[in-house]
């Protein structure tokens, strides 16, 4: 039988809950769950039956039995607590994005090289067949190339309040665009060229944020090219009043011989092919949980004894991308991809 694994989930939100139920669908046993909200951690501890609760993630990760580390915290704490989990010798599992900035990055892969560890990084969206399906379908040449991929996101001020917080979880060109930044680059099967935004603060005079010494950009126009000659574009606000009803535009993909449409990282149960003047209604057999599945697939690393399937790489691929749209809102200018990772060390 294969070998099951033993997992301590650090943080118990939205990913919190997404993790412990992920690694008890994949058949491993999450033996503690750590918050510094008690109430939270306890409520996810008795759903699921977890044995140990703890509120000082040092404690946690000190525990002899927890073999992986599941990071489930704000971005700030990423590094950090990576650098803990690595020197006490414990796999890591982290979810998105990877860190804040190069200087983090920095620190937590040498903690885990000199540890000798493995680190996984939640990309899960990124598995969803709808991403393959139109990576497929690109690749092969089924729409033409180049190819036009528009992503969109429309929300109200976030309820949790260190998205905006330029410090904090850094906005929606950070917290979320890294989905999409992820997705471009595995669907293109190519590198960024040149990097376009501009993007402001539209919540800015909203007082739920006056707290916030320094608010994040929260609504930004972004263009990506690509050195295969494909754009990405991600088009976003997360300035927008509380319970604001208007929706965000699908995801859509286009070139010169057709079209698709859907929510390709979401798990679609379907995506919409435009051939010519044809419609036709593509069904997608989704995972269970893209949860599981990233578990399964870092897990089966981990008994190969291999490197974890998406780890610094991509992460670090993502951040630079991350930081070059903030390089090109600050300046105005059009970011070239290649000089700006040699400028920031990636
Ligand atoms: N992969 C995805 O699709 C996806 C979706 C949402 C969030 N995320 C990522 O997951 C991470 C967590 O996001 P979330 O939405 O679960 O946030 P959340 O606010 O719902 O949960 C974070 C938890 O961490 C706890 N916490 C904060 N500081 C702590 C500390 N020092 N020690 C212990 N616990 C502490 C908080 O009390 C909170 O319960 C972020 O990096 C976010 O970007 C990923």
């Amino acid at each position: 039988m294969e070998k099951r694994w033993k997992v301590a989930v650090i943080g118990t939100g939205d990913m919190g809950n997404q993790h412990v139920k992920g690694w008890n669908l994949a058949g491993h046993e999450v033996v503690s769950v750590t918050d510094i909200d008690p109430e939270r951690a306890n409520e996810l501890a008795s759903k699921y039956g977890v044995k140990k609760v703890y509120s000082d993630y040092k404690e946690a990760i000190g525990d002899p039995e927890a073999e992986i580390v599941s990071i489930c915290l704000p971005l700030a704490l990423h590094a950090p607590v990576t650098v803990y989990a690595a020197s006490q010798g414990k796999h890591i599992f982290c979810e998105k994005p990877l860190a804040r900035n190069f200087q983090e990055v920095a620190e937590m892969e040498a903690a885990v090289a000199k540890a000798g560890v493995q680190f996984g990084l939640g990309f899960q969206r990124n598995l969803s067949r709808g991403v393959h399906t139109v990576k497929e379908a690109v690749q092969e040449g089924r729409l033409g190339r180049p190819v036009v991929f528009q992503c969109d996101s429309v929300a109200q001020i976030r309820p949790k309040r260190v998205m905006h917080d330029a410090d904090g979880n850094a906005g929606p060109i950070m917290d979320l665009g890294c989905h999409y930044f992820v997705m471009f680059q595995t669907v293109f099967g190519s590198l960024p060229k040149t990097v376009y935004a501009r993007g402001q603060i539209m919540a800015k005079d909203r007082e739920e944020l006056a707290h916030i010494p320094r608010l994040a950009i929260d609504t930004a126009q972004i263009t990506v090219e690509y050195e295969s000659g494909d754009i990405g574009e991600f088009s976003v606000s997360w300035g927008m009043p509380p319970d604001f009803k208007m929706k965000a535009r699908t995801d859509r993909i286009y070139g010169p011989l057709g079209g698709m449409e859907g929510g390709f990282n979401g798990n679609p149960k379907s995506l919409k092919l435009y051939e010519g003047n044809q419609t036709e209604e593509l069904k997608l057999e989704g995972y269970e949980s893209l949860h599981r599945e990233q578990f399964d697939l870092f897990i089966n690393a981990l008994n190969e004894g291999n490197p974890a399937p998406v780890s610094f790489e991509a992460g670090k691929d993502v951040l630079a991308v991350t930081l070059a749209i903030f390089k090109s809102i600050e300046t105005g200018q059009v970011v070239d991809y290649a000089s700006w990772c040699r400028e920031i060390g990636r």
